[in-house]
């Protein structure tokens, strides 16, 4: 297993047998630091589903972007724990990080590796599969985020026909995987139009304040824009993160919400949840940090659901 210093974010390989309980003390050998580690749950703790045989064909990946141009919103806290969750029911997961801000990159503890700017300036023989970083975590792969991202923005955003950038980067890796998942910056231009051009699904996530409604209903415009032009089979799936059930204010926007989007909101939403940021501190999806939490088990519902999504030929659009 892997940990991470929560101080001075080295990472340290650890025999796992040689762990007799679920928390324990660890004391960095570089800073000194002494910090509390989670031993990671085993995947056979946890229910799996049939994952693919090696000889069955593999259809090809579905890509889903979690995006919102509001700040904050948990875009990539869902895409990490969701593409957890569905590497633990067996499926094979790619997390794009396509934000500079490099937060998903962060949460599973790494920096200053290739990025897709990395796999674009590359010569067209390169296997795009370099780039990927398999991460502590069976099942689950990452194309991270450097600071030359924010390159891409200056050089691309507004070249013709520069939203299919990505869409055809990532055609031979499509049979590589089950799923597909893009982290996006709240901003629009080169990236969000990127992702949101190469996606079957977008889940917006959103909190349940008086502004995030609006933040909801841009969002869906752009994604109205953004079918007529270069993607006509996107669609979309609201999802309410950071609720607080004990909020009126809360449960107001959750019935507007639900009302709104009614079947096009996600039955499973996500409690505010302390267990998430320990969890990201520790660097670590919520399951793995505490596999009993709250939101560990509603982000596990969220994979059930996008599994039953997948199932009955994805999301209508929401509009
Ligand atoms: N369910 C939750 N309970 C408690 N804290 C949460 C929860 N979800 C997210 N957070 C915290 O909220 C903050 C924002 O989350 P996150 O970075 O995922 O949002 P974001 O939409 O990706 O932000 P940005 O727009 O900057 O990219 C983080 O500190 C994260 O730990
Ligand atoms: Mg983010």
């Amino acid at each position: 297993m892997i940990i991470v210093c929560e101080k001075c974010q080295s990472r340290f390989k650890l025999d796992e047998s040689r762990i007799k309980t679920e928390r324990f003390k660890a004391r960095c050998s570089r800073c000194h630091h002494v910090f509390a580690a989670t031993k990671p749950v085993s995947a056979q703790a946890i229910p799996m589903a049939d994952a693919p045989s090696p000889t069955e064909a593999r259809p090809p990946a579905k890509v889903i972007s979690i995006s919102n141009q509001k700040g904050g919103v948990a875009k990539t806290t869902t895409c990490l724990n969701l593409g957890i969750s569905l590497a633990l029911l067996g499926k094979r997961v790619l997390l794009i990080d396509f934000d500079v801000q490099s937060n998903l990159t962060i949460s599973l503890g790494y920096q200053n590796k290739l990025s897709f700017y990395d796999m674009l300036k590359a010569a067209p023989q390169v296997p795009p599969e370099r780039y990927l970083v398999e991460t502590a975590y069976d099942g689950l792969c990452l194309l991270p985020s450097n600071k030359n991202m924010v390159l891409l923005n200056k050089q691309y955003f507004g070249a013709p026909h520069y939203e299919y950038i990505l869409r055809d980067r990532l055609r031979p890796l499509l049979d590589q995987f089950d799923y597909i998942l893009i982290d996006t910056p709240p901003s629009i231009e080169f990236f969000t139009l990127n992702a949101l051009t190469t996606s079957d699904l977008v889940i917006i996530p959103t909190q349940c304040d008086y502004l995030s409604t609006h933040g909801v209903d841009q969002i869906l415009k752009l994604i109205d824009l953004v079918r007529q032009k270069t993607n006509p089979a996107v669609t979309a799936r609201v999802l309410i993160t950071l609720y607080d059930q004990r909020a009126t204010a809360s449960q107001v926007i959750y019935s507007k919400l639900q009302q709104i989007y009614r079947d096009q909101t996600f039955q499973a939403l996500i409690n505010t949840d302390d267990k998430l940021r320990e969890a990201q501190i520790m660097s670590m999806p919520v399951i793995h940090y505490d596999k009993g939490s709250r939101s560990g088990q509603q982000y596990m519902d969220l994979a059930q659901e996008v599994l039953q999504l997948a199932v009955h030929g994805g999301a209508e659009h929401a509009q």
